[in-house]
C-alpha cells in the first residue's frame, strides 16, 4: 500500500541565496519568489552593491517593485571589495541594512570583477564581522586558470577557506551553492561557524545534463554542475536534516539572448518552480519529512533569525506545468527545466 502523503504543510520557506537584479528584470522576476518570506539578496549588480547606502537604496527599489499584497523581506548583502570600509560594514549591520557580506573571488562568476584578489586585504573587515557576528557568504571557487573548472571548488577549500577560517575562526561562513562531495564533507566535519547552501538545480542536474547529446546553455551555471556522484552527495546532505545545509536557490535570471551567446552567461532561473522541484527530490529520496528543515528551519537558525510563523501547503496531484519562460521588458527568461514531471503544487 502506498503510504506516501499527498499533502504537506511547512513553515513558509526562505531563500538564502537569490539574484533579483534591478530595473525591468527585477520587476519581472520578483513575483516569482512570492512563496518565500525572506531572501538573502545577492549584490552582484553593475555597479555592485558595496556600501550601506547602496544596499539601502537597492532594498528600497526591491520593495517598490513588490506587487501589492505580496509580503517579502529582502535581506541585503554587501559586495566585498579590497577597498571595503570596515566601519561602513559594521554600521550597515548594526543599522539592520545588511544581513551578510558576499565574497566573490575576482573573476569567479557574473559581475565579480570588483571582487577580491588578495585575501589579506580584506582581513580587517572579516575580523570586524566576526566581532559582531555578521556572516560571510562565500562563492567558493578559485579563479586560477591552471585549475580545472571542475576542481575549483575543492581547491578553494584548501587554498582559501581553510586559511580564512584559521585567521578568523569566529567568523560565521556560508559556503554558497556547494556542488561537490568535498564541500559537503568539509562542512560536515566542521562543527562551528560553517554552513552551506545548496541550490535546487544542483540537486537535479549533473554535468551530463549540460554537455551530453548537445550543449544546453540553460543548465550552465557557476559553480558548474559536477559528476553524478557529487550530485548524490548533495541530495544526501539536503535530505539529511543536518542543520548546516539549507536552501539557497541561486535563481539567477539572464535573458535568453544573453544565455545563448557564443560566450553565454551562467545561471539557472528556478524561482518559479523551485518548491515543486524540491518536493519531487525529497519524495524520491523518501525524505519528504525533512523538506521543512531544508527550506524553512535550518537557514534562519544559522542566521540567528526566527523561522516564519505563516505556513504553506504543497499538494500532490496530476502533473503541474510551469511556463517554459517568463516575459520581461528586456526579453524572455527561460525557467529551469528539471527534466521530469512535477506533481507537487504550492497551494495559494
Ligand atoms: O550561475 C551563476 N549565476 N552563478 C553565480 O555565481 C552568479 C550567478 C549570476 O549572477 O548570474
Ligand atoms: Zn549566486
Amino acid at each position: 500500500m502506498d503510504r506516501s502523503p499527498t499533502q504537506i504543510t511547512l513553515r513558509r520557506p526562505d531563500d538564502w541565496h537569490l539574484h533579483l537584479r534591478d530595473g525591468a528584470m527585477l520587476a519581472a522576476v520578483l513575483p516569482h519568489s512570492a512563496h518565500f518570506a525572506r531572501a538573502i539578496v545577492m549584490p552582484n549588480l553593475v555597479p555592485p552593491v558595496v556600501t550601506a547606502a547602496q544596499a539601502a537604496a537597492y532594498r528600497d527599489r526591491i520593495l517598490a517593485a513588490l506587487p501589492a499584497g505580496q509580503s517579502f523581506t529582502p535581506l541585503m548583502t554587501l559586495y566585498l571589495t579590497e577597498e571595503t570600509d570596515p566601519d561602513d560594514v559594521v554600521q550597515a549591520h548594526t543599522d539592520g541594512i545588511a544581513t551578510a557580506v558576499k565574497l566573490y573571488p575576482a573573476g569567479a562568476t557574473t559581475n565579480s570583477a570588483s571582487g577580491v584578489r588578495d585575501f589579506d586585504k580584506v582581513r580587517i573587515v572579516l575580523e570586524r564581522m566576526a566581532d559582531i557576528g555578521m556572516p560571510l557568504c562565500v562563492h567558493g571557487e578559485v579563479t586560477d586558470p591552471d585549475i580545472d573548472i571542475f576542481d575549483r571548488e575543492a581547491v578553494f577549500i584548501d587554498r582559501v577557506l581553510k586559511p580564512i577560517r584559521k585567521w578568523v575562526p569566529d567568523l560565521r561562513i556560508v559556503m554558497e551553492h556547494v556542488t561537490t562531495q568535498d564541500a559537503v564533507d568539509y562542512v560536515r566535519d566542521t562543527h562551528k561557524n560553517l554552513a552551506a547552501t545548496i541550490t535546487t538545480h544542483h540537486l537535479i542536474i549533473n554535468r551530463n545534463h549540460i554537455l551530453a547529446g548537445g550543449i544546453r546553455p540553460h543548465y550552465y551555471c557557476l559553480p558548474v554542475a559536477k559528476r553524478e556522484t557529487h550530485r548524490i552527495a548533495l541530495v544526501q546532505a539536503a535530505v539529511s536534516g543536518d542543520k548546516r545545509f539549507f536552501l539557497g536557490t541561486d535563481s539567477a535570471p539572464h535573458t535568453d539572448a544573453n544565455k545563448l551567446l557564443p560566450c553565454g552567461c551562467a545561471g539557472c532561473f528556478s524561482a518559479p518552480n523551485t518548491l515543486s522541484c524540491l518536493a519531487e527530490v525529497f519524495e524520491a529520496a523518501g525524505k519528504l519529512k525533512e523538506l521543512e528543515a531544508f527550506v524553512s528551519l535550518n537557514g534562519p537558525r544559522f542566521y540567528g533569525l526566527e523561522p516564519n510563523e505563516d505556513k504553506i501547503t504543497l499538494t500532490k496531484g496530476d502533473a503541474v506545468s510551469y511556463p517554459g519562460h517568463i516575459d520581461t521588458d528586456v526579453g524572455p527568461v527561460t525557467v529551469f527545466d528539471p527534466g521530469f514531471a512535477l506533481h507537487w503544487r504550492v497551494d495559494a
